[in-house]
């Protein structure tokens, strides 16, 4: 090896195991301060937007970095409205695959299989661009409606044009119009879930389309990593852990047998807040206020008692995933859509981080430090 090829060696001492605290890019969209438990969007710290802010003036701040006016929003919910609609062909593919499919699964095949209906896929125009970014906002939850409805053997219901994303989406898997109070608490849960920095399927976007693939190419990828469960897959996992532990006497014995096995409790700890996710206290409320009005205390309950002793024996605080949960199965949502309903937000902020990532684009290409063998020599396959 030529002194020049080893010196451009990386060190072991290099390495940061998960790249924890490695910084990967630039961005105006979104801050995460993880040592204060804020999250800025777009300048807006969370807390000034949660509640007063629709989804859709959200996916405008992340678009063009400032909140709409009356007419930019008029506007914006036309178009997104006007974009929801399949190609036929995706309808077909996604309501034939089997019951059994996970959502997810069938989402990520989704998002892909729009990228065969496009003829202006691989247009890299930054209007196409943006025009693609919009369209999937729109489309992904109607994909997800679609499946949901196919499997059950319901008929599908189309998309109301008359309705925002929030209520679109809850109208098209019941079917039946949701009550004011349900379209505000899903459309507070997309406000929550629109952007959060340099999280996994963000960057993992971020690394597809830097290598200039093409916009389904980074949402499908991102779908693919935001599904395990220690990303956005943690929300079903709450409720299934709820569901085992199932009763409030039982959660001392449950969270001190899974500590005691080296076993992550789902919900809890993050990557960058070390206090208290500032989303989670909007969700805990309106989980309280969900359960109470369902008259079933129970989940809040354990969830509460969970959070408290987590903090407690571990120092670990409740993220976005922990309370979410309560309040998707407080709606009556299906457990296998929680994961899916944070892609449909989250949509907001992957297609924004990649129009973010074109604009200024550079390829994305991290070294590794080998570990492997040296030096072998090859033996013909009769000899080995
Ligand atoms: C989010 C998460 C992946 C962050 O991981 P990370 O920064 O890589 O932290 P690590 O997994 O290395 O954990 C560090 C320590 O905290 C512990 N820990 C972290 N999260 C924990 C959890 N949810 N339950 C129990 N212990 C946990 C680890 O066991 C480890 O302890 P150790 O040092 O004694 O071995 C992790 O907290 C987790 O797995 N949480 C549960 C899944 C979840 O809710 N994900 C959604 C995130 S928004």
């Amino acid at each position: 090896m030529s002194s020049l090829a080893a010196e451009s060696q990386p060190t072991p001492s290099a390495v940061s195991k998960g790249l924890e605290g490695v910084v990967a890019a630039h961005t105006r969209l979104s801050d995460v301060r993880g040592d204060i438990g804020q999250l800025i969007y777009c300048g807006y710290d969370i807390n000034e937007l949660a509640g007063k802010v629709s989804y859709e003036e959200v996916v405008h701040l992340l678009f063009h970095n400032h909140l709409p006016n009356a007419r930019e929003l008029a506007e914006l919910k036309k178009i997104l409205a006007g974009y929801r609609e399949l190609p036929q062909g995706v309808v077909d593919i996604i309501t034939r695959f089997p019951k059994s499919c996970p959502p997810m699964h069938a989402l990520r095949t989704g998002v892909s299989a729009l990228g065969c209906y496009d003829t202006t896929a691989d247009d890299d125009s930054m209007d196409a661009q943006r025009r693609k970014a919009l369209r999937l906002i729109a489309q992904v939850p109607v994909l997800t409606a679609y499946f949901h409805r196919a499997r059950q053997g319901l008929p599908l219901v189309a998309p109301d044009a008359n309705l925002g994303e929030a209520a679109n989406f809850l109208w098209m898997i019941n079917g039946s119009q949701p009550s004011s109070e349900m379209t505000n608490t899903m459309d507070v849960c997309y406000v929550l879930h629109a952007d959060h920095g340099m999280n996994a399927s963000t960057f993992s976007a971020r690394v597809t389309i830097a290598t200039l693939s093409d916009m389904y190419s980074a949402i499908t990828t991102a779908i693919g990593t935001l599904k395990g469960p220690l990303h956005g897959g943690a929300n079903e996992g709450v409720i299934k852990m709820l569901q085992e532990i199932g009763s409030l006497e039982k959660v001392d014995a449950f969270i001190e047998g899974e500590l005691l096995n080296k076993r992550k409790i789902m919900g809890i700890g993050h990557r960058v807040y070390k206090v208290l996710d500032p989303r989670a206290p909007h969700l805990k409320r309106m989980a309280q206020l969900l359960s109470a009005q369902l008259g079933d205390p129970r989940w809040i309950q354990m969830s509460e008692r969970i959070a408290s002793l987590m903090l407690e024996k571990k120092g670990l605080h409740a993220n976005v995933d922990f309370y979410s949960a309560t309040v998707y199965y407080s709606l009556g949502l299906p457990t296998d859509l929680f994961t899916p309903i944070f892609a449909i937000a989250r949509t907001a902020g992957w297609t924004a981080h990649v129009l973010e990532q074109l604009a200024d684009n550079r390829l994305i290409r991290p070294q590794s430090v080998y570990t492997g063998q040296a030096g072998l020599k090859w033996t013909p396959v009769a000899d080995r």
